[in-house]
C-alpha cells in the first residue's frame, strides 16, 4: 500500500502525512500486543544497552535459553521437550521437517491444500498456492504431496471423513513408511482463515500415530495468543510431534522456534541445527516480555473479546445479498469470505472493492485467500473495543457501499 509509516501502537498507524490508518493487519500478525508494546520496548532498550549480538553458537546467553524453557513448558504435551531458535517462520519449518527427517530416517513430507509455509526452497514446496508464491522458481522437492482440508463452507456431513479416506490413500498409494511428517496450519492463515472442520486434525493425529509420521503444527500465524489460547491446536485438543511459532512470538521482532520430544530434537548430530542470527538476545528480550504479557492472561481474554465483536458485527452479513457467503472467526483472526450465494463462486472483485474502500476511508484490511476473495484481519489482539468497532463499522459500510452499486 502507497503508506509510509511514522509511527505505530496498538491499533493505530500513523503515516508521515500525519493521518491515521486503523491498523487491522498487524504488520501480517507480528504485532499482536501492538506495535510499541511498553514491556517489549523497555526489555529490547535495556538488552540494547549490553550486547545486539554474539551468535548463540559460539557464547551463550540466559534469554535464549529463558526462551526455550517457558515454550517447553507452554506447548502441549506433557513430556520433556527441547526447542530450538531460529529467525523466520519459513527457516523454522524448514528446521521441523530437517528434524522430523533426521529423527525417522524418512523423506517424504504430506502438506495441504491451501497451505502456506513460507518461500524458501523446501517451504515453497510445502505451500500449495502456485501463484504469486511459485511461480518462475521451480523445481520444488519432489517428497511433498498435498491433501485436501475439509472446512465448514464447502463441507458436507461427511466431509472429514471423505478427507481422511483422501489422506490414507495418498500415503497407501506413495507408501506410508516414506512419510517423516505431515505438515498443517491448525487454521490456514494464507488460505484465509480456513477453519479445517471438527475432527479432521484429531483423525490426522490418529493416521500419523498408525504410520510413526510426525505431526508437525505450523503455528506461525495461529501461534502466541492469536486465537484466544496460546496455540490454535489447542482448540481441537491435538497435541503435535513439533509445534513452530514466529511472528507474534517476539512481537515483530525476528525470532522463530521449534519444540517438540526431547528424543526427537535430541536426535540431530551437534552443530546440525542452527545459524548466525538464530535466537538473536534483543529478538529473545521481545519473547520474554511477550510470554509476561501472555501469563499475566489479559491478551488471551483479549483475544476472545475480539472474535466476539468480530462475530456479533461480521456474522449478520452472511447470507444477505451482500456477496458475503462465510464469516470465519477464531479470536483474533477472522477471515470474510466473498462469492456468490448461490454457487458459492468466488468473488476477488468484491473482497478487492471493500479492501479498497477501507483504504480510502482509513482503515488496513488486506484480501487473501486462495481464490483471493477473503478480507483477512488480523488485529492486534489487545485493539481498544471502540477502535475496533470503527473499523468493523468501515468494514460493513463498504459492503454495503459496494452493494448499492448494484450487485
Ligand atoms: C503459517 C505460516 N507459516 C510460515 C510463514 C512464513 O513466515 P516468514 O514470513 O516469517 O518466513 C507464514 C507467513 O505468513 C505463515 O503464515
Amino acid at each position: 500500500m502507497p503508506i509510509f509509516i511514522d509511527r505505530a501502537d496498538g491499533g493505530i498507524l500513523l503515516d508521515v502525512d500525519g493521518n491515521q490508518i486503523i491498523d487491522l493487519a498487524s504488520g501480517l500478525g507480528p504485532t499482536a500486543l501492538g506495535a510499541s508494546n511498553r514491556r517489549v520496548r523497555e526489555r529490547v532498550s535495556a538488552q540494547l544497552d549490553r550486547f545486539t549480538h554474539t551468535c548463540f553458537m559460539v557464547t551463550e546467553y540466559e534469554s535464549y535459553v529463558r526462551v526455550c524453557q517457558w515454550l517447553n513448558k507452554h506447548t502441549p504435551g506433557d513430556y520433556e521437550k527441547r526447542t530450538a531458535l531460529f529467525t523466520t517462520g519459513a527457516e523454522a519449518n524448514e528446521n521441523a521437517v530437517k528434524i522430523a527427517r533426521y529423527a525417522t530416517g524418512r523423506s517424504n513430507v504430506l502438506a495441504f491444500q491451501g497451505a502456506y509455509h513460507g518461500r524458501s526452497y523446501m517451504t515453497m514446496s510445502l505451500t500449495s498456492k502456485e501463484h504469486p508464491y511459485k511461480t518462475g522458481f521451480g523445481p520444488f522437492s519432489e517428497s511433498v504431496f498435498h491433501a485436501p482440508v475439509p472446512a465448514r463452507l464447502q463441507a458436507g456431513p461427511d466431509e472429514v471423513q471423505s478427507s481422511l479416506r483422501v489422506v490414507r490413500d495418498l500415503l497407501r498409494e506413495n507408501d506410508p513408511a516414506t512419510f517423516a511428517a505431515m505438515i498443517i496450519e491448525p487454521i490456514l492463515g494464507e488460505a484465509g482463515c480456513v477453519i479445517p472442520s471438527a475432527g479432521f486434525l484429531p483423525g490426522l493425529r490418529k493416521i500419523a500415530d498408525e504410520h510413526g509420521i510426525l505431526f508437525i503444527a505450523d503455528e506461525v500465524q495461529s501461534g502466541m495468543g492469536r486465537t484466544g489460547k496460546i496455540w490454535a491446536i489447542e482448540h481441537e485438543e491435538v497435541i503435535p510431534d513439533l509445534i513452530v511459532a514466529a511472528k507474534a512470538l517476539a512481537n515483530g521482532m525476528p525470532l522463530s522456534s521449534v519444540t517438540g520430544p526431547s528424543e526427537v530434537m535430541n536426535a540431530v548430530h551437534a552443530a546440525g541445527l542452527g545459524g548466525t542470527y538464530a535466537g538473536n538476545p534483543l529478538a529473545c528480550e521481545a519473547a520474554l516480555a511477550v510470554f509476561e504479557q501472555l501469563d499475566a492472561t489479559g491478551a488471551l481474554d483479549s483475544a476472545t473479546r475480539v472474535g466476539e465483536i468480530a462475530h456479533e458485527v461480521l456474522y449478520p452479513l452472511v447470507g444477505k445479498g451482500l456477496g458475503v457467503i462465510d464469516v470465519r472467526v477464531r479470536g483474533g483472526m477472522i477471515g470474510l469470505e466473498f462469492g456468490d450465494e448461490g454457487t458459492l463462486a468466488p468473488r476477488a472483485d468484491l473482497a478487492s472493492g471493500v479492501s479498497q474502500y477501507c483504504q480510502r476511508n482509513g482503515v488496513l484490511a488486506l484480501t487473501n485467500g486462495i481464490h483471493e476473495n477473503v478480507i483477512r484481519l488480523l488485529p492486534p489482539i489487545v485493539i481498544e473495543e471502540s477502535l475496533f468497532r470503527d473499523g468493523l463499522q468501515v468494514i460493513c459500510e463498504g459492503i454495503l457501499a459496494l452493494g448499492s452499486e448494484g450487485f
